[in-house]
């Protein structure tokens, strides 16, 4: 890749302005593989490029993906009115380098979220015509028994939609809980399909996104990884 000064590195990893950046580099708090490098015009070939600024290391990364497991009480909106937003659960960097959410789960919706910095990479997520399945687990408000999941197979009519919606997949758990998995993401889906449906949810996770599960990324509430290749390949096969 063509080499860049050390200010603009900074910059577009997120570190704050240009002249911002110029200032932690001169104050010395970068450094190159165990160098402190004070000249922000020194030009290094971001690949693979290692580097710390106050001592924490980072990696040069074109574009981020990140898996977050979200806690209830966050909202996915950039400008949230009740509740803070999710991007304070991440590094500020990733503020800066304008992370956003893919899609968007309900303030009291929890589970995986896939956020990035790369346009064509949220333009294609969140695209309907991916069809990218995602598999929800909803706790109910009432007791339900096998009709719930058969009322959501055949579909349910919602209010400002001209057709019945269905679920891909609806299996009943235990009689509190049951897994809906739907390709499309219409405002509240999951949970207005189940009032439709006459039945309230009480609680909603969001557990899978195409073949990439939560389980398999072993994030705690609140936490967040890196997508690796192999995760990204899985997001990006067809579903
Ligand atoms: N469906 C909902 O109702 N809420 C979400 O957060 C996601 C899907």
């Amino acid at each position: 890749m063509k080499k860049l000064s050390l200010d603009r590195i900074l910059q577009n990893q997120g570190f704050g302005t240009r002249k911002g950046c110029r200032g932690l580099v001169e104050d010395g708090d970068v450094t190159i593989a165990g160098e402190v490098v004070t000249d922000y015009k020194r030009e290094f070939d971001p690949t693979g490029l290692e580097f710390t600024v106050f001592d924490e290391p980072w990696l040069y990364r074109e574009h981020v993906y990140i898996a977050l497991n979200k806690p209830a009480n966050f909202e996915c909106s950039r400008k949230p009115s009740h509740h803070p937003g999710v991007h304070t659960l991440l590094p500020e960097q990733f503020t800066w380098r304008d992370v956003q959410p893919v899609g968007r789960l309900d303030h009291d919706t929890t589970g995986l979220l896939l956020l990035s910095d790369h346009g064509a990479f949220i333009h294609a997520q969140s695209h309907p015509k991916h069809h990218q399945p995602k598999v929800y687990v909803a706790t109910l408000a009432e007791p339900a028994d096998q009709s719930l999941a058969d009322a959501l197979l055949a579909g349910v009519k919602l209010a400002d939609e001209p057709a019945p919606l269905a679920a891909q997949v609806a299996k009943l758990i235990d009689p509190t809980h049951i897994e809906i998995v739907i390709d499309q993401g219409k405002y509240h889906q999951v949970k207005r399909m189940l009032a439709a449906a006459g039945n309230h949810c009480a609680a909603l996770a969001r557990v899978q996104i195409g073949g990439l599960t939560l389980a398999a990324l072993d994030l705690a509430e609140g936490e967040w990884c890196y997508l690796d290749e192999e995760q990204l390949a899985i997001l990006n096969s067809e579903a």
